[in-house]
């Protein structure tokens, strides 16, 4: 088969002088702990990238078509990030939040500025699973409640409180968690009982977050989590109208509603900056890492003053939280953001490859459904249309395939049944074109 030309790149990395990619599985294997997982069968060691690119340790060049799941927004070393980044490594790297600090403050307050409403004060830690521990908490201080609604199908971190609300079977651990978490059911039109031919889905779904306060808690409740579109859980879409109706409830039973914004955010929907806009609520609390800082330890919690003012019965620290280095380089992604366009481009590419992802379901069996806003874009597989039974081997094949054709992408769903595409928000249009060839010819050899 003739090779599908990547489109070209004016960066020449630099020739990899490292150890090799046998040599640093060995080391894993001995050094890291077994539990963490690696893609491909033959893994693949990424050693350098620039933008939409990486490249291995061969000095092959990949399409990131997942951005380090989901975390590099703005492009791989981007170089005003990676600027602000060195000027802060050479002046101050740790100071901590008991003395003033510049950079935390001027990063605080042009993210407030990105968010709608009341939504003015943040908290910084550095990664999504300490960004929803700590929304929990303040939900349950604020509102004096404990109970808490999640969704299945729902993924919000691996720490106690993130597995806790997380509710997929293959990411909980057999421990006591979920303390007060009872979940809904998900609002999942392509799977759940209400599909996309239903225009009143959104309000059908919501409706079980009603039933589940009513039923599972003493009908006051602290709060609700969801992701804007979930993640882990093969990019889903929730029909119109759920969050505000599912908001209504919990409101009404006392209760604040968390967006978890950790892959959502930062415009890569493409409509709006903030995923919970695509369903027209402000939530009370918002927490953000991953795409934040483009690769940097590096997350949020923002909230309204009034709930702000939960932490203030003891002391709440947090060491490295907003960090100056940190900080420099979370607003460094902010101006890009701006700067390059980004949101627009994930709209205009976001929906270019969406359309080309509908004509691939027309050819390919396989393809169940195709979904994602923006470039944060889902294609379930299915071994049956009729049943829907996940075609996980297969979806696992297709990521080989990408693979040897120079496309990183990745897979999510309970099954691991649903390939998952959120590139760098700075791809081209060549880009976009080329993922769906490989994406075409990866199915075409199942
Ligand atoms: C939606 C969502 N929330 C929270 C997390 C946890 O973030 P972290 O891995 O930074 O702890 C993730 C990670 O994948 C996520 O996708």
């Amino acid at each position: 088969m003739k090779a599908i030309p990547l489109p070209p790149t004016a960066h020449t990395p630099a020739k990899y002088s490292g150890p090799s990619a046998d040599q640093v599985l060995a080391l894993r294997k001995q050094y890291l702990n077994p539990g963490l997982f690696l893609y491909y069968k033959k893994p693949i060691m990424i050693v350098e990238g620039s933008m939409q690119y990486v490249w291995d340790d061969t000095g092959k060049r990949y399409l990131d078509g997942l951005g380090g799941i989901v975390t590099i927004s703005v492009g791989h070393c981007h170089p005003h990030v990676v600027a602000a980044a060195n000027a802060q490594n050479q002046t101050i790297q740790h100071s901590t939040t008991i003395y003033l600090q510049p950079k935390i403050a001027e990063f605080a307050e042009a993210l407030a500025s990105k968010m709608p409403g009341d939504l003015k004060v943040c908290y910084f830690v550095n990664s999504g699973s300490e960004a929803n521990d700590l929304a929990l908490m303040m939900a349950r201080l604020y509102t004096g409640n404990y109970d808490m609604i999640a969704l299945r199908n729902a993924y919000h971190g691996g720490n106690a409180a993130g597995m806790g609300v997380t509710a997929h079977s293959s990411w909980k651990f057999n421990v006591p968690h979920s303390f007060g978490v009872h979940h809904a059911i998900a609002p999942y039109p392509y799977r759940g009982t209400f599909g996309y031919d239903d225009p009143e889905a959104g309000r059908k779904y919501a409706d079980d977050v009603k039933q589940v306060i009513d039923y599972t808690t003493s009908g006051k409740v602290a709060g609700f989590i969801a992701e804007s579109i979930q993640g882990v859980g093969g990019f889903v879409v929730f029909p119109d109208g759920y969050l505000k109706q599912a908001y209504a409830h919990v409101r009404a039973a006392g209760g604040v509603c968390i967006a978890d914004e950790v892959q959502t955010g930062f415009g890569r929907t493409g409509t709006h900056y903030w995923g919970f806009e695509t369903q027209g609520v402000i939530p009370d609390i918002v927490t953000m890492a991953k795409g934040i800082g483009n690769g940097c330890p590096l997350a949020a919690v923002v909230t309204t003053p009034k709930i702000a003012q939960s932490l203030m019965g003891k002391v709440h620290f947090n060491t490295f939280g907003g960090n100056p280095v940190v900080s420099a380089m979370g607003k460094a992604v902010l101006e890009i953001i701006e700067k390059d366009n980004l949101q627009a481009n994930s709209l205009k590419l976001g929906n270019h490859i969406l359309a080309g992802l509908n004509k691939l379901k027309e050819k390919h069996k396989i393809i169940g459904d195709v979904r994602g806003k923006g470039l944060m874009l889902g294609i379930e597989m299915v071994k049956d249309r009729t049943t829907k039974e996940p075609a996980t081997a297969e979806c696992a094949a297709v990521l080989e395939h990408a693979r040897e054709m120079g496309l990183l992408i990745g897979k999510g769903g309970l099954r691991g049944q649903t390939i998952r595409f959120a590139p760098p928000m700075c791809i081209t249009q060549a880009d976009a074109d080329f993922l769906l060839e490989v994406l075409d010819a990866s199915f075409a050899k199942l």
